[in-house]
């Protein structure tokens, strides 16, 4: 019998399974895509039957693929797309409405009433988020405002209310768990961070019944055991995450002053804060970075919404790639004397400008531009992107932590567009700083099994689990010191031009 750890994670675009082996090597994986809906301009949304349905097809295969049986499993993580929000009928188990996803603007309007009534600043306090679409909160609203009959069984204890990972564990459970984690909780505008409590005031001013509401527990936890007719045998789920906190573990981001940034369909920079949640004046985010022995560790985040999913674009939208890969050798071959700028506020802006009204824009085409200066301006626009949110990040940083907290800023990387060498090596030229690369790349997943195998008693705590973290490559900076000026110089007049116009 092998001690394997079943990371499950649920992904913007895909459902992944990783079978991590007690050594944390992997084992066996399985991936799937499914269907993304938008029905309108600034809507997106999935299907919750999907995210569960890849995810159940994926651990299958994984399971299968390791030649494995459920007792070989010590136990399950689930790490997770944060805030996408799901509500479903307690006693069928069906969502009564589709997945609203994390990247949907639809509220944008509800937002800014609250924000013209005043509401901010408690929000913030309580929360440490922005009134933003981007949160469950007003998402949850706006269903049951919209699903006939939904507010009436949301207030007869007839409705449960999940983000992603609360969703999974229902059905991994057989709907006999009702509950998420602190860094999930804290990412739905209901939930103080500094007490580790529901809000009632907040819920209160969203309207939200709190029989909605899951229980809260700490990122490594009991959470339950699945229902046994799932994998032939019941496994016990033992961690839970958002997935960019679950990153930020599994690249070991442990230390007060450490920082991670994770490519996937968007980019989520997370500097760990210690116990002190850092009120950022940048319009960072506070949010809980992982909550262990009841304890909470925050961070300060900033959240670009579309990253990888610039090269997406490229390849389903403009169709000038075949492979998201091809998109590196492109860029490498572009002209260096054209000066592309891509703003891909597809859907809004993120941090530090918090726009949900904008849209995308691309300047400076000649006639002589072809695919591969796009392509290096989609690459280029998650850098400028990572830089500007690094630059308020230490701004908020140096401002609050003792001198001795202050450390030279190497940024951990991971996520897909991380395997981009061409990629990391621009991103260190234009932040000027290193960009540390590890060897296991799957840091999200690994974050989540890390929390299952803690649980389980069969990982080390936090700081020894921290020596297993392995550099596979170190980018340091080599653009002259002009070139960087006037190409950040180049950006932040086309995201001026943008919000401006
Ligand atoms: O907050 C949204 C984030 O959790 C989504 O992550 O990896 O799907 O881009 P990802």
């Amino acid at each position: 019998m092998t001690s394997y750890l079943l990371a499950i994670d649920q992904g913007t675009t895909s459902s992944r399974a990783i079978l991590f082996r007690p050594d944390t090597s992997v084992a066996a994986q399985a991936q799937q895509e499914f269907p993304q809906h938008f029905p309108a301009s600034g809507w997106v949304e999935h299907e919750a039957e999907d995210l569960w349905r890849t995810t159940l097809a994926t651990c299958r295969h994984a399971i299968a693929q390791a030649g494995a049986s459920a007792r070989d499993i010590a136990a399950i993580g689930i790490t997770n797309q944060r805030e996408t929000t799901i509500l479903w009928d307690r006693r069928t188990g069906a969502a009564i409405y589709r997945a609203i996803v994390w990247q949907d603007r639809r509220t944008a309007e509800h937002c800014a009433r609250l924000r013209a009534e005043g509401h901010e600043a408690l929000v913030s306090e309580r929360t440490g988020l922005i009134l933003d679409p981007y949160f469950s909160g007003t998402k949850i609203a706006w269903i049951l405002d919209h699903v006939p009959g939904a507010r009436a069984r949301a207030e007869r204890g007839e409705l449960a209310f999940g983000t992603v990972d609360c969703w999974l564990l229902w059905k991994l459970t057989g709907g006999a768990v009702h509950a998420t984690d602190a860094t999930n909780a804290a990412r739905t505008l209901l939930f103080n961070i500094h007490t580790g409590q529901w809000d009632e005031d907040l819920l209160a001013l969203l309207r939200v019944p709190r029989s909605l509401l899951p229980e809260v527990k700490d990122s490594a936890a009991d959470f339950g055991t699945t229902d046994p007719a799932l994998f032939g045998g019941a496994i016990a789920i033992g961690g839970m995450a958002g997935d960019q906190q679950a990153a930020t573990v599994g690249q070991a981001c442990f230390q007060p002053g450490m920082i991670k940034s994770t490519y996937g369909t968007g980019c989520f920079v997370l500097l760990n804060t210690g116990e002190t949640p850092v009120k950022s004046q940048n319009r960072l985010l506070t949010t809980i970075a992982y909550q262990l022995g009841g304890k909470r560790t925050y961070a300060l985040e900033g959240s670009i919404f579309v990253a990888g999913a610039a090269v997406q674009w490229l390849r389903d939208g403009l169709g000038i790639i075949g492979t998201s890969a091809e998109s590196e050798a492109l860029a490498e071959a572009a002209d260096p004397a054209q000066h592309i700028y891509l703003v891909p506020a597809f859907v809004g802006l993120g941090a530090p400008h918090w726009n949900p009204d904008v849209r995308g824009a691309i300047f400076g085409l000649t006639r002589a531009t072809s695919r591969a200066e796009f392509a290096l301006a989609a690459l280029e626009s998650v850098c400028y992107q990572t830089s500007d949110l690094l630059d308020v990040m230490r701004d908020d940083w140096n401002r609050t932590a003792g001198a001795a907290a202050r450390r030279p800023t190497v940024l951990r990387v991971d996520g897909g567009m991380a395997a981009s060498s061409f990629a990391m090596q621009r991103l260190s030229d234009l932040l000027a700083a290193p960009v540390d690369r590890p060897v296991v790349r799957e840091t999200t997943a690994l974050g989540a099994a890390y929390l299952a195998g803690h649980q389980a008693g069969i990982l080390p705590a936090p700081g020894r689990f921290a020596d297993t973290w392995r550099l596979d490559r170190r980018f340091t900076p080599t653009m002259p010191e002009e070139t960087r000026t006037e190409k950040l110089a180049g950006w932040r007049d086309a995201v001026r031009r943008l919000t401006m116009a």
